[in-house]
């Protein structure tokens, strides 16, 4: 893969991705093993909207990501696992290993009646299966839907029954910091509504006692035990479905965004090697869960094609104390450290004591993801972590770009304080005003599209094509519209300035409003409710929820700690709502919709501006809204 080591190669190499795309891609996937070559390299409409890359290609993942490395690599390390009690022993997983390891899970499954196109549910924690059990559902060409560890039983629920799943792959339970948690018991809850579900494989990590339903529910380390240490990989066409990733969306139904194999598997490894300069032999981190894109992309799939060494880390970022990022990042003499703004936010409140004990100097490379970080955090990364010697990636992208869209190049782009500042080489974005006019000039702030496509794009929405094609192809006719808003300054650089749809970002991770109202509402004292993101120290955006109930509640404090504990059962607790106000009315226009932008400023802490209240049904409950604020 040819490196870009200068500003200018960067302008050469963009502007030749620009002009000859195709070519650009052939040559990037020609690093790859297919077993047949493309006929095509690109097909598009975004007016239907439909997106193919590397027509007729056939390859498998993960012949790329673990096979092809083995003649000279089969002793590297692939993965290294540390734990989140660091008093038990990490695990290194060699590229011969990894291979063993996801045959075996690739056979196991196979033993378990999964094909090709089966889908095959991923319900675990941070553990060095879960990577067999992605890659082993790729190996046989099944395709994998991780739900985050964090979801409670009813998102299992919507999530299990759109995708249709067959099987699920589950541990009895998980560690977070000192809490256990009891994943089977969830699943179990989970699955007296899905039908679809015939087996479960329950990998033994907690060792919390659990029910095991006979003809169902099967012992990983009893069926490995049967499954043999070589497969051969499925030969899966390039647009032939990878895996399933669900997303909030602005209704309560998650999307489940489908990624297919040819495209992403180029575009996430050329991205991974061009933004952090990746070097053979450096040992990288990110600290996502991989039931979050940023997992897939750049723990898996991206730094294996590559033939890198990615850490995995099961804890978290404040136990045993808030030294723990540092204390793992020089234990294991991490090169490429990649986080997000929010982990970063909360360790900046502790001493800087927590890092001074560690030696640091190993990092070359410092990268951030999820949300837009602000200068402040970007400095004080930059001078406590990075030692002022370290490039700060600011990555912006999402779950359905599938890799990184805007981003710096380590140690080639000229870096500003909270901006991703450029397009990376074949990403064509275009700044659009409210009336859907482009922004052709410097120095212009609006909404963000992307008018041509790139390898990773999501083809779909499973299940629901029309939703992909209103959800992201209808604001902009021909173009793809991101929800995003951004500021693209005089120099040509962009700064995700955040969403303008109705999606929370809170600690990172999506939120639809939606979602958490219909949860709220659920509670048999509440009425209605309205959700809206305000600006929080460290989460980024925490959630305010605005309630009505039936009756005036008696005891409020007990009312939203009930409330709280059902969005937690219902979405799981990263949607907990953190203020939650009592309102008699919400201010709706004539035609029902409900006024965010007011509730919005009010969450701010904003009561004098809030703009024209005159198209309101009732702007007397402005008032009341605004006195009882929190
Ligand atoms: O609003 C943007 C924000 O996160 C959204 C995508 O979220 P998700 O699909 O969960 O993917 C997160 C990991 C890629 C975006 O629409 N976002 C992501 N990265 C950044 C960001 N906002 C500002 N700067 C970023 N670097």
């Amino acid at each position: 893969m040819k490196r870009i080591t200068s500003p200018s190669e960067y302008q050469q190499v963009y502007q030749e991705s620009v002009q000859q795309p195709e070519k650009f891609w052939a040559d990037v996937a020609s690093d790859f093993v297919w077993r047949k070559k493309w006929d095509k390299v690109l097909e598009w409409d975004f007016h239907k909207p439909e997106v193919k890359w590397f027509i007729g290609g056939k390859m498998n993942i993960t012949e790329n990501c673990i096979d092809r490395h083995l003649p000279v690599r089969a002793n590297q390390t692939a993965l290294i696992w540390e734990p989140n009690d660091p008093q038990e022993e990490y695990r290194s997983i060699t590229y011969q290993e990894l291979y063993d390891q996801v045959c075996r899970v690739a056979n196991m499954l196979k033993n378990h009646g999964v094909k090709k196109g089966d889908r095959v549910c991923i319900y675990m924690p941070m553990i060095p299966e879960v990577a067999f059990a992605m890659l082993g559902c790729a190996r046989i060409g099944a395709v994998h839907s991780v739900v985050f560890a964090g979801f409670s039983s009813g998102s299992l629920v919507d999530r299990i029954n759109d995708a249709g799943c067959k099987l699920v792959l589950t541990s009895d339970g998980s560690f977070r910091g000192d809490k256990k948690i009891d994943l089977k018991s969830i699943i179990d809850e989970a699955l007296l509504k899905c039908p679809s579900v015939e087996k479960t494989i329950v990998y033994k990590r907690s060792g919390s006692s659990v029910k095991m339903k006979s003809g169902r529910d099967f012992w990983w380390h009893d069926e490995i035990k049967k499954a043999t240490s070589t497969c051969e990989p499925e030969v899966m066409d390039s647009e032939d479905l990878l895996f399933i990733l669900y997303t909030s969306g602005s209704t309560g139904k998650p999307k489940g965004m489908v990624h297919t194999c040819g495209g992403y598997m180029v575009y996430t490894s050329y991205t991974f090697q061009t933004a952090f300069q990746y070097q053979p032999g450096q040992i990288y981190w990110c600290t996502a869960d991989v039931g979050w894109i940023t997992g897939h992309s750049y723990i898996l799939y991206g730094p294996l094609a590559s033939g890198a060494t990615s850490l995995m880390f099961e804890g978290i970022p404040s136990w045993p104390d808030m030294g723990r990022f540092w204390h793992v990042a020089e234990k294991h003499r991490v090169n490429i450290f990649y986080t997000a703004p929010t982990a970063i936010r909360s360790l900046e409140k502790a001493p800087l004591s927590f890092i001074h004990q560690y030696d640091l100097h190993t990092i070359k490379v410092l990268g951030t993801v999820g949300e837009p970080i602000n200068e402040e955090a970007w400095h004080w990364y930059q001078e406590h972590i990075g030692r002022n010697q370290c490039p700060v990636i600011d990555t912006w992208w999402q779950t359905e770009t599938g890799g990184f869209m805007i981003s710096p190049i380590a140690h080639v782009t000229k870096l500003k304080p909270a901006y991703a500042t450029l397009p990376l080489p074949g990403v064509q974005p275009a700044v659009m005003d409210e009336n859907g006019k482009e922004l052709t000039e410097n120095g212009v702030e609006g909404r963000l599209t992307l008018k041509f496509p790139w390898p990773a794009m999501a083809r779909t929405i499973y299940g629901d094509h029309q939703r992909f094609k209103d959800t992201y192809f209808s604001t902009f006719p021909g173009k793809y519209f991101t929800g995003d808003g951004c500021k693209r300054d005089e120099e040509g650089y962009y700064r995700i300035t955040g969403r303008v749809d109705d999606i929370i970002i809170v600690s990172g991770h999506n939120m639809g409003t939606a979602e958490v109202e219909s949860a709220i509402d659920e509670h048999s004292a509440v009425c209605e409710s309205a959700v809206v993101g305000y600006p929080h120290d460290i989460k980024g955006q925490g959630i305010y929820a605005y309630v009505i109930c039936y009756d005036k509640p008696h005891e409020e404090d007990k009312l939203r700690s009930e409330i709280r504990d059902l969005v937690s059962k219902i979405i799981g607790p990263i949607a907990k709502p953190d203020k939650i106000q009592f309102v008699s009315g919400l201010p709706k226009t004539r035609s029902g919709k409900i006024m965010r932008r007011i509730l919005r400023k009010v969450a701010e802490g904003e009561t004098s501006n809030l703009g024209d209240t005159s198209t309101l049904l009732d702007p007397a409950i402005v008032d009341e809204i605004k006195s009882g604020a929190l």
